[in-house]
């Protein structure tokens, strides 16, 4: 028997975007006697001079508190308003219950569906996605879609693959219903056979048998989850695999390159934004978000916190179209084309 109900159709844009960067800046010479390197190969290899660490004190939720309360003003909304919350990060250190649920209680609604997702750096364009969905057919009205991280929590500072990129800070957007469609279809998907190429390790049932964590810890060896990266696996995969995703999320919404105003990509590294940007062969008037260079690569939380900043710097932006590209762990991606709060 056929489930009847009345159904309806409505528009998605995002309506506002807040960002929070925690106090203190990290230059490279705080980052390069651990791992032998210098300030001019990290510049030059990556782009980034300085990055932002969370407070002993300010925890994830924290950071993410204030990026929400920025969104749901700008969007002249309350916590109350929101009708789901969709959080995407990979450092809230609970498994369970969702990040998502402990800053419903912040921001004082006591009753939102509230769900965290796990796409690391392609989190923000996946929970954007999802968003759109939902409001599209009817199940949510006011989403806060989150992308935070405190990655210093999960980073070996002696570790000279990760130390100098990973970083803390929190977005947030608010996507709700509207009268025009704002938000191009999603093309997402993964390469899970490199799934190896980051990870936490090792996992946390080496934390169950405390007679084993003992040797171990006794014996130097590492015990705690960082996350470990395969840095050229990573970069070979993200310059020639996801420039196709930009393509095909710039057709599916039905424009060209030269309807865009700007490309926010996952800041990952300086180099992977510029060959991404020459394999598109994006027109030289597309403003280019280079976030990474004082924020470093903060996974979900980069693009909106990118976005944020092109907005501040370039006013000129709202209402135009942008193309975001998420790319990371997993291996996974997501990109699409919005219109810019
Ligand atoms: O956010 C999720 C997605 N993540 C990414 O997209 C990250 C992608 N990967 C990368 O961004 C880059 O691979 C890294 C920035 C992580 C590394 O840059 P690379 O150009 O791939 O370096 P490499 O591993 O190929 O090493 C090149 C050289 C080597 O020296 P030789 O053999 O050429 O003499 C390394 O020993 O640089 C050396 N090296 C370093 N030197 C100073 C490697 N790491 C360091 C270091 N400081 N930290």
């Amino acid at each position: 028997m056929a489930i009847k109900f009345e159904q309806t159709q409505h528009n998605a844009r995002i309506v506002s975007v807040g960002a929070y960067r925690p106090k203190r800046v990290v230059p490279n010479s705080e980052i390069v006697d651990k791992i032998d390197s210098s300030d001019e190969w990290i510049v030059q290899r990556t782009g980034i001079r300085t990055r932002h660490y969370a407070a002993p004190d300010e925890s994830l939720i924290d950071m993410t508190t204030k990026a929400s309360e920025i969104a749901l003003e700008r969007a002249n909304l309350t916590g109350k308003d929101l009708d789901s919350v969709i959080f995407s990060t990979i450092s809230y250190p609970y498994q369970t219950p969702s990040a998502a649920t402990e800053l419903l209680i912040r921001l004082g609604n006591e009753s939102a569906a509230a769900f965290d997702i796990s796409a690391a750096c392609a989190g923000f364009s996946y929970a954007i996605g999802l968003a759109n969905d939902m409001i599209r057919n009817g199940s949510a009205k006011n989403v806060l879609v989150v992308g935070a991280e405190r990655l210093s929590d999960f980073t070996d500072p002696y570790d000279r693959a990760t130390s100098f990129i990973f970083a803390d800070g929190a977005g947030a957007a608010i996507v709700s219903a509207s009268e025009t469609q704002g938000i191009g279809p999603t093309i997402w998907g993964s390469n899970p056979e490199n799934r190896e190429a980051i990870m936490t390790r090792p996992s946390w049932l080496e934390f169950k048998d405390a007679e084993k964590l003992k040797a171990k810890l006794e014996a130097g060896e590492k015990v705690w989850p960082d996350i470990q990266q395969e840095g050229q696996k990573v970069f070979r995969w993200a310059v020639y695999s996801i420039a196709p995703i930009g393509n095909q999320a710039i057709a599916a919404a039905g424009i060209s390159a030269n309807d865009l105003s700007a490309f926010i990509p996952h800041q990952a590294n300086e180099r992977i934004i510029d060959t991404l940007a020459k394999s598109m062969e994006l027109p030289d008037n597309v403003i280019i978000a280079r976030d990474i260079q004082d924020t470093g690569n903060t996974s979900a939380a980069s693009i909106p916190l990118a976005m944020d900043r092109l907005l501040a710097e370039n006013p000129e932006l709202h209402g135009k179209l942008a193309l975001l590209i998420g790319f990371g762990a997993g291996l996974v991606y997501a990109g699409q084309v919005v219109e810019l709060p």
